[in-house]
């Protein structure tokens, strides 16, 4: 199993290319069964998740060519689908349940596993569910299997409230809804960006869809989808993430494909810390403003506010903050595990439930440390390069699903880093 080995040093100095987001590709392909005709995504990501859902989705007999070693997916549902997605591809990856609301829609009918426990929280599909229900489905859980039957063989419109602004949710009815009879209606949707880049692929194929972006959102159900080309919308997340290099160990980076507007709550917290970011022609330039960055509370909310996808890396920057921190983490019950990890690199972490207490030391030690999870992992990363020494970061299978070449990015901007044989 790889590790990934970072050698703690100084500052860093180039350009990142930011990918396609994983989040977005990951509710984009499933789309490709509301349609007979091809849809053809372009700006993907090259990540682990993105095979799990390609398989998944040629299991269900939709065919998938990939072109420019997978930044261009090709996709066509024409003809029979099955209808059964089987737990041993959907317990690798949980996305894998946004294949609901389409085969619902499309063929009336639907088998998908349940994914089972994560590693963050206990994710319960209930507000999916609920809402397809409100559209007519007829759901039971069996053998750890939702069976799901359009009554009448056809999802109908709902006005839907959710009790959360989930976003697999929102996307799994989002998508239902544009085959469904009459008009349906999201209140209190989810707003992230891959929200907005998934309805904005599907009324390209045709959909009628109004709001997204906000917290109502409308769909008219339409009798069918046609074919259509979409640029995956940059990932924010990973944008993020590397915005973060130069903030913990110095020196400025450029960000190509960055935009200001995916990462505007961020922005301010890193502005507070004192971290510049410039919006250029190619992307997000950021440098420190000082040698050390200053402590800011955190919490994390659904968009616009600040994502829980980049709570660890923001731990991990506040480890050597001058001050002390406390990040709330709102969205999942179980996403300090890279606290005892961050520990043992000498970071002064108190979690007390939900509440994590940061008193930044001058500087992290490194160390053998553990991944636990995909943002978790890229955090051990990030303190690393900030650390004393030596950091062998083991598990780096988490990083491969959501993060492209991490070590090569990060080494073109002369960061020592580098993939080794783990145990
Ligand atoms: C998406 O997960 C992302 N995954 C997550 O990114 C991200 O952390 C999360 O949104 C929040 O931003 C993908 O897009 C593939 P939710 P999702 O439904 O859709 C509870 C990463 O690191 N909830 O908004 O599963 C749930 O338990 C991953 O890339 C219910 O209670 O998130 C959680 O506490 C990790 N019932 C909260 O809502 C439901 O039916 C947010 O979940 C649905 C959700």
């Amino acid at each position: 199993m790889d590790a990934i080995l970072v050698k703690g040093g100084g500052p860093l100095s180039g350009e990142i290319p930011i990918a396609g987001a994983k989040n977005a590709c990951l509710t984009l392909m499933p789309a490709t069964l509301l349609s007979e005709e091809p849809l053809t995504l372009t700006n993907a990501p090259r990540l682990s998740d993105i095979r799990t859902m390609t398989q998944l989705l040629q299991s269900l007999g939709a065919e998938i060519t990939t072109l420019q070693e997978g930044r261009v997916i090709s996709m066509s549902s024409h003809g029979t689908i099955n209808t059964r997605a089987e737990y041993d591809i959907v317990r690798k990856m949980r996305a894998s349940n946004l294949v609901l609301g389409p085969l619902l829609a499309r063929e009336g009918y639907a088998e998908v596993s349940l994914p089972g426990g994560c590693a963050i929280g206990a994710r319960p599909m209930d507000i999916h569910t609920d809402g397809l229900a409100k559209m007519g489905a007829e759901i039971e859980l069996r053998e750890g299997y939702l069976y799901a039957k359009a009554a009448g063989g056809r999802l109908k419109g709902a006005v839907i409230d959710f009790p959360f602004a989930s976003v697999g949710a929102t996307e799994n009815i989002m998508m239902a809804a544009t085959l469904a009879k009459g008009t349906t209606v999201i209140n209190n949707a989810a707003r992230e960006p891959e929200i907005v880049d998934l309805a904005s692929c599907l009324r390209r194929m045709g959909a009628q869809i109004e709001g997204d972006g906000t917290s109502r959102i409308t769909i008219q159900g339409v009798d069918r989808l046609g074919a259509a080309t979409h640029p995956v919308v940059a990932d924010r997340i990973e944008l993020g993430t590397y915005m973060l290099a130069p903030a913990i160990c110095g020196g400025e980076v450029e960000l190509l494909g960055g935009r200001l507007d995916l990462v505007g709550a961020f922005c301010e917290k890193l502005d507070a810390a004192g971290i510049d970011v410039t919006q250029t022609d190619k992307g997000l330039r950021v440098k420190r403003r000082n040698d050390r960055v200053q402590a800011v509370n955190v919490t994390t909310e659904p968009f616009p506010g600040f994502p829980t996808d980049l709570q660890a890396q923001m731990m991990a920057l506040m480890c050597t903050a001058e001050g002390t921190s406390v990040l709330e983490e709102r969205i999942f019950e179980n996403r300090f595990m890279h606290a005892p990890e961050l520990m043992r690199m000498g970071a002064k972490i108190e979690v007390s439930g939900g509440t994590a207490t940061v008193k930044g030391v001058k500087r992290l030690r490194g160390a053998p440390v553990m991944a636990t999870d995909l943002r978790a992992s890229v955090s051990l990363i990030l303190a690393g390069l900030a650390a004393e020494g030596d950091t062998l970061v083991s598990r780096v299978y988490h990083l491969d699903r959501g993060y492209e070449r991490v070590e090569e990015k990060l080494r073109a901007c002369g960061a020592q880093i580098e993939r080794v044989a783990g145990e």
